[in-house]
């Protein structure tokens, strides 16, 4: 995998396509597959679940899976997610009563483990967790849609979560999710993100390759991360 990663989310994919789409999408040159699952609880929108992540592994799509739960509550969606080829599941820390054994439960089933947290969500949340996270996902627009605007306070906040995992000593991803473009993702990676969810800013174009080689292009100016 490259030092960053880029994470296309198949929210804003044709789903009537979606296979095609995820193997477009890869054959374009990205790292992953982003899987927003929404439950109209959590989030005011409902979208896709285990039964289409199992259809896009027996599709053939071999690649790294990449799952964000906003949905409540989350541990038999672990669970099945994990079953139906996930890679790597993340959720929201208000949607479970026992963060700790949810992100357990997710390595447990052999998956990396992530925790996602809203604009309003503090960093305190990780505390206790250092040895439970191969993942932090700070979201930069409020959940639930593609197509938000970036708030420019997760700058501030991927910058106070860079240190936090490099203080910590460990090998956990910082993923941010929500309003990437070619044109601020250098400024986020700046800021201390290393992976990146981008949805419709690839999505909504003709040319995949061509938005990732923009967003790789502009991510090779940024030095200042680890
Ligand atoms: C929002 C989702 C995001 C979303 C990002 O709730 O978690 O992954 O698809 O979409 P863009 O890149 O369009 O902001
Ligand atoms: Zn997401």
């Amino acid at each position: 995998m490259h030092k960053y990663a880029i994470a296309p989310s198949l929210l804003s994919a044709d789903f009537a396509r979606l296979g095609e789409e995820a193997n477009a999408v890869l054959a374009a040159g990205a790292d992953m597959l982003h899987f927003d699952v929404m439950d109209n609880h959590y989030v005011p929108n409902l979208t896709i679940g285990p039964l289409v992540c199992e259809a896009l592994r027996n599709y053939g799509i071999k690649a790294y899976i990449d799952v964000h739960l906003m949905t409540r509550p989350v541990d038999k969606l672990i669970v099945d997610f994990a079953k139906a080829g996930a890679s790597r599941i993340s959720f929201h820390p208000e949607a479970t009563d026992h963060v700790d054994r949810s992100l357990e439960l997710i390595r447990h089933h052999g998956c990396h483990a992530g925790l996602a947290l809203n604009p309003a969500t503090t960093l305190h949340h990780l505390e206790y967790l250092w040895d439970k996270l191969d993942m932090i996902l700070i979201m930069s627009v409020n959940p639930g849609f593609g197509g938000q605007k970036f708030i420019p306070a997760t700058f501030d906040k991927l910058a106070k979560a860079r240190q936090l995992i490099n203080a910590s000593g460990k090998d956990i991803r910082l993923e941010v999710d929500g309003g990437i473009k070619v044109d601020n993702i250098a400024e986020v990676a700046a800021a201390g993100a290393d992976t990146f969810v981008a949805g419709s800013a690839i999505f909504t174009q003709p040319d995949y390759a061509k938005v990732i080689a923009e967003m790789r292009a502009n991510l090779k100016s940024v030095s200042n991360n680890s």
